[in-house]
């Protein structure tokens, strides 16, 4: 097919199908434009945006300021590679630090990039400031984590598909279970060789699950009785998702080692970043880690516009209080209804679990249903649906999108 004849959704799933691995399964809708909270089809058909590509979009698809300091800056000087130090770099790192309130930022592209970093750093510093013996040292993680997908971080995956016939694995992690502080507990107090404990402070692939109240504060607690390094993962639940700037902030919690990613650009770019203070972070010395990309001047760029957004236009209180307001309709709806059977989540990263089984295609026909009616949405694991629009939203639409939500689940009931 020429490039100029308009491609149709049927064709460009084909194309895919046919010329690229089968490592997705996305839902059949093709989109080729986006704007705020909205996306369009190659048909032209107009959809609610209800996962912004996994939390990366909170500032809304194509967002003016950001897209701007992207255009300028790869007009400009789009890479030097850290062999050559940039004129952006610099500035983005003071700007970022202060931002999350470390000494040190060490800029990468990926969050599982970014995951692999933090692990390296804790590792190094166990050894070199902690005194674990050469290879001994380990890192806590809990059941059912998603921090990427490189062989190390699968490594300590529970995922079945996510790890089989990928082995051998990394060895040097810990498994328990997550929302559980006698089990951290337990396991501090019995391993001298821990370093760090790596935690989502929301799981948001399992299912957005969100651990009781004090168990944030309680885990950093321990970890700082025992010299442990508290590890927060905010690559999908940081810049805003969850009310907060960061999911760890509804505690009071400063983790010692930050992993950000995804809307760190707003998703115009891949941008991820590490964050810590000079004791742990300066036991990383030239030649031990980098990439080619990473802080790159776009980036670099990027992620200030990105954060400069968030505080802006205020998304992290709109987050909060539309967040409030999804969950208060959907449990007005749950009371009537068979088909869900609870909503949960924190700011505006919410799901709601289907009154079916796991292994049922119930989750996956309602997205289905709701791709016709206008919203895209995807499950996460089995029968639960993850809700987690741009953070750009307003009541208005999110009134609406309650109203598309729930007049497909209707169809649902009783069947
Ligand atoms: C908590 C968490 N960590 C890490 C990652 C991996 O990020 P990436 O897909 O950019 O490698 C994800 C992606 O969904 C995530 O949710």
């Amino acid at each position: 097919m020429s490039v100029l004849e308009k491609m149709t959704s049927a064709d460009a799933i084909a194309l895919e199908d046919k010329y690229g691995a089968h490592n997705y399964h996305p839902l059949p809708v093709v989109l080729s434009r986006g704007e705020g909270v909205y996306v369009w089809d190659v048909e032209g058909k107009k959809y609610y945006d209800f996962l912004s590509a996994y939390s990366a979009v909170n500032q809304g698809h194509c967002n003016p300021k950001i897209v701007g300091a992207m255009m300028n800056q790869a007009q400009t000087l789009t890479l030097t590679s850290r062999a050559f130090y940039n004129d952006q770099l610099g500035h983005y790192e003071e700007f970022i630090t202060q931002y999350f309130g470390f000494d040190k930022v060490l800029p990468m592209n990926t969050g599982a990039e970014a995951v692999e970093t933090a692990i390296k750093i804790c590792r190094k510093w166990a050894y070199e400031r902690k005194g674990i013996d050469e290879k001994q040292a380990k890192i806590v993680v809990c059941e059912n984590n998603f921090h990427g997908r490189t062989t190390t971080i699968i490594s300590f995956s529970n995922d079945e598909n996510a790890r089989k016939n990928f082995g051998p694995y990394t060895p040097g992690f810990i498994k328990i279970a997550y929302d559980d502080i006698a089990a951290l507990e337990e396991v501090l107090k019995n391993d001298k060789d821990i370093a760090g404990f790596l935690v989502e402070p929301i799981q948001g692939e399992a299912g957005v699950y969100v651990p009781s109240e004090g168990y944030l504060a309680k885990t950093k607690e321990l970890c700082e009785q025992h010299n442990v390094l508290f590890i927060a993962d905010e690559v999908q639940t940081g810049i805003a998702r969850t009310g907060k700037l960061l999911a760890c902030h509804h505690e009071d919690v400063q983790p010692d080692i930050l992993i950000l990613g995804k809307a760190l650009s707003g998703g115009a770019y891949p941008v991820s970043a590490v964050l810590a203070n000079d004791e742990i972070m300066n036991v990383i010395k030239p030649g031990q880690h980098g990439s080619t990309f990473g802080g790159n001047p776009v980036a670099a760029a990027v992620a200030i516009a990105a954060l400069e957004v968030i505080e802006e236009e205020k998304l992290s209180e709109n987050a909060e209080k539309l967040g409030k307001l999804f969950r208060e309709k959907m449990n007005e709806y749950i009371q009537t209804s068979n088909i869900v059977t609870l909503v949960r989540g924190k700011g505006l990263l919410n799901a709601i679990v289907i009154n079916d089984t796991e292994d049922s295609s119930t989750a996956w026909d309602i997205c289905i249903k709701l791709r016709d009616n206008g919203l895209l949405a995807k499950p996460t694991h089995g029968n639960i649906i993850r809700f987690a629009p741009p953070l750009v939203m307003n009541k208005e639409q999110l009134l609406e999108c309650v109203t598309i939500i729930t007049n497909t689940l209707k169809e649902f009931e009783n069947q």
